[in-house]
């Protein structure tokens, strides 16, 4: 049988070998309990702080400022909600984009509900937000700015250290969603000037059900989870020991690898964007060339229908999707190349092709072959379904 090939790496990543290693010890005769005070458990605690060291590390972060949860959702509705309990200083209003991931959206959309004012910044045709957009939606009852890092479908990376300059210049907190770049560019907390990030770890290689949040230290946030006194009473619960270590050698992979994957996968996206365009004709690429991560390629193409293509596609052995992960199943339109304000069969005819330093040039040339195949004969079908 033909291998599969995946090219769906910003909706997870597999576990890298070394991450699976690093975890398996933990799984088995290291299963202490991080709070237990015997050398099961110090064994344990010993790990977990390894593991807090490694992410503060990727991040340009102190390890006290590394604070670990169960994922990205779970580290975007703690930093709304954090914020919005702290009471760090008086106000309801938040100013957020319209491009965000709906761990975000949908937490607003929760908090508005509890008496918040959300301010939902648009972004323009390139898919990025403008800071001076930001700066005008604030006001003296703003408590948080969220925007995300780099966007999920499209992967274009916002300007966050402009936005930083203006949050910090008007006392207000910045959070950023830096689930999708996080292990693919290099992201420093002190460079982009924010208070609170969030990340997962099965973007970047790491196992599921694993995060972290960075807050900044002497950032105020009322705790998510009450209950025992983890992570220094901020996040209750008993560490998960496994998905932590398996963090923590994603994150020291992903400082060895960042050089090398931020060149070899954006020739190797670009070349693969070229050759589309080039055999088929009639392929756009949506957002940002620009500012966008190496790893991600988001295309619409003329006259294809993108559900009907990830079906094909598959069938043929290539995993590719039409945007992200959650949305995809229903038959919402992204409303993120809808706010980028594409035309709704743009939008239809689009696909989301993303890559990591496991793909080899093989599987590329082998996966294009089959997309020109796939996109020519749905046209073709298209276009006899219409005559
Ligand atoms: C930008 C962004 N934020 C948040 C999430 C949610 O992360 P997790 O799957 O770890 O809950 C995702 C996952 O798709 C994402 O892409």
């Amino acid at each position: 049988m033909k291998a599969r090939i995946y090219l769906d790496n910003s909706a997870t990543t597999r576990t890298d070998d070394l991450v699976l290693e690093a975890m398996l010890p933990y799984l088995r005769d290291r299963f202490g309990n991080a709070s237990s005070i015997h050398t099961f458990g110090q064994e344990a605690r010993a790990a977990v702080e390894e593991a807090r060291c490694s992410v503060a590390e990727l991040l340009g972060a102190d390890a006290r400022e590394i604070i670990f949860t169960s994922g990205g959702t779970e580290s975007d509705n703690w930093a709304l909600r954090g914020v919005f309990r702290s009471g760090y200083r008086p106000g309801n209003h938040i100013v957020t984009t319209r491009i965000e991931h709906p761990a975000v959206l949908a937490t607003c959309k929760a908090l508005e509900a509890e008496g918040a004012e959300v301010t939902y910044v648009p972004v323009d045709h390139s898919g990025r937000v403008d800071p001076a957009d930001i700066a005008a939606a604030a006001n003296h009852r703003t408590i948080l700015i969220s925007v995300m890092h780099a966007n999920n479908e499209t992967g274009v990376i916002q300007p966050l250290e402009e936005i930083g300059a203006i949050a910090r210049e008007r006392g207000i907190l910045l959070h950023t969603d830096a689930v999708q770049s996080v292990g693919k560019i290099r992201v420093d907390v002190r460079g982009l000037g924010v208070d609170l990030l969030s990340l997962s770890g099965h973007k970047f290689h790491g196992p599921k059900g694993i995060g972290a949040m960075f807050v900044r230290q002497g950032t105020r946030l009322a705790p998510f989870m009450t209950g025992g006194s983890q992570e220094r009473k901020r996040r209750a619960g008993t560490e998960n020991v496994p998905g932590i270590v398996g963090l923590g050698a994603a994150a020291r992979l992903a400082a060895e690898r960042f050089a090398g994957l931020g060149v070899r996968t954006g020739t190797l996206r670009d070349e693969f964007e070229a050759a589309l365009e080039r055999r088929l004709g009639g392929v756009s690429v949506n957002g940002s060339k620009e500012h966008r991560l190496p790893t991600v390629s988001n295309l619409s193409f003329q006259g294809l229908e993108g559900e009907a293509a990830v079906i094909a596609l598959d069938l043929d052995g290539v995993a590719v999707s039409t945007g992200s992960a959650c949305s995809s199943g229903s038959l919402e339109p992204s409303h993120v190349l809808t706010a980028m304000g594409l035309r709704p069969e743009v939008v239809q005819g689009s696909l989301r092709f993303s890559f990591c330093w496991h793909n080899s040039e093989d599987e590329m040339r082998e996966a294009l072959e089959v997309v020109v195949k796939v996109v020519q004969r749905l046209r073709d079908l298209r276009g006899k379904a219409r005559s």
